[in-house]
């Protein structure tokens, strides 16, 4: 069974193929196309923290293959006491949104049906899945590429960009305060692949990408005061986009505190590629809820 916990849960050649799948699918939704690749099958959306691109991007991704999906949110369900047992019998896939991993790999130890993270604490990777997909799409391979991340380096975002970095072989150029780095160990795995500053400017200096995150993630909300005061200096500004590549794209999940980690300017402007990034996550989560519950993307060869 496949799961998809993070990012290293795919191997390279799968990424590819799943690449190119989404991008088939976008495109035959642009044509009017209808698809039926996942006909009768049900996705669970066990969402424990709050959530409008993954809760709607999935909800449709399901509907537009010819399945569907079902929504508990944590307070309207029992989640709490957790089910997945029984969740197993009704579902062909459950996207899960939580706290703690430890939480999300408890729930899989007793799911029998494939299970996507759809955020924790520690990772965020249907999305830089898809961070990676809109790369592609608008600046080609991400092989070789510098991206530049600025800001929470120790946040899920980050951390799921650590782990593609050395999968997919380009070089992430965080640039974070000292106190919010990835762990240790997670930094060491990716050797090469990572570069670290606690200087923003030269974080992005020749990045082809910058990227960045809120400063205060669902969850810890009791530090907002102090993690404004630590990440001044680190929002991504036209002055801070002069410093990258010409012509570098700006990338940002959603949702952004506008004026703390980004500006107006730099979110709507030329570079940004901020809102075909929330779109594709619906092409690519298609893609994904195809590999794990078909076991492989449908086949890529049209008809
Ligand atoms: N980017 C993202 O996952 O958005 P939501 O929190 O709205 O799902
Ligand atoms: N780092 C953010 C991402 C939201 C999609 C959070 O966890 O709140």
């Amino acid at each position: 069974m496949s799961h998809f916990l993070r990012v290293r849960d795919l191997q390279k050649g799968e990424i590819r193929r799943l690449f190119a799948r989404a991008a088939q699918l976008k495109r035959r939704r642009r044509e009017g196309h209808l698809e039926d690749s996942l006909a009768g099958k049900t996705v669970v959306l066990l969402m424990e923290k709050a959530s409008t691109r993954t809760r709607l991007s999935f909800a449709a991704a399901a509907f537009q293959l010819g399945g569907h999906a079902i929504e508990l949110s944590a307070g309207t369900s029992q989640l709490a006491r957790g089910e997945p047992r029984v969740i197993s019998g009704y579902a062909d896939a459950v996207v899960m949104r939580t706290t703690a991993d430890a939480r999300l790999e408890e729930f899989v130890r007793w799911s029998s049906v494939p299970v996507i993270n759809g955020l924790t604490d520690g990772g965020h990777p249907v999305q830089v899945l898809t961070d990676l997909f809109t790369v592609e799409e608008s600046i080609g391979a991400v092989a070789g590429k510098r991206i530049a991340f600025v800001g929470d380096g120790s946040g899920n975002m980050a951390r799921s960009f650590l782990e593609a970095a050395l999968l997919l072989d380009f070089t992430l150029q965080l640039g974070a305060p000292p106190a919010f780095r990835p762990p240790a160990g997670e930094a060491q795995a990716a050797g090469r692949h990572l570069e670290v500053t606690g200087d923003p400017r030269a974080a992005v200096a020749g990045a082809d990408v910058v990227v960045t995150d809120v400063w205060t993630s669902m969850g810890q909300e009791a530090e907002a005061a102090a993690r404004l005061k630590a990440f001044q200096g680190f929002t991504v500004d036209a002055a801070l986009m002069s410093a990258a590549r010409p012509g570098a794209i700006v990338l940002h999940c959603l949702p952004a505190h506008r004026g703390e980690e980004i500006t107006d300017e730099v979110l709507e402007g030329p570079q940004s590629r901020v809102f075909e990034e929330a779109e594709n996550r619906m092409h690519v989560q298609k893609a994904l809820l195809e590999h794990v519950i078909l076991g492989g993307v449908a086949d890529i060869i049209e008809a």
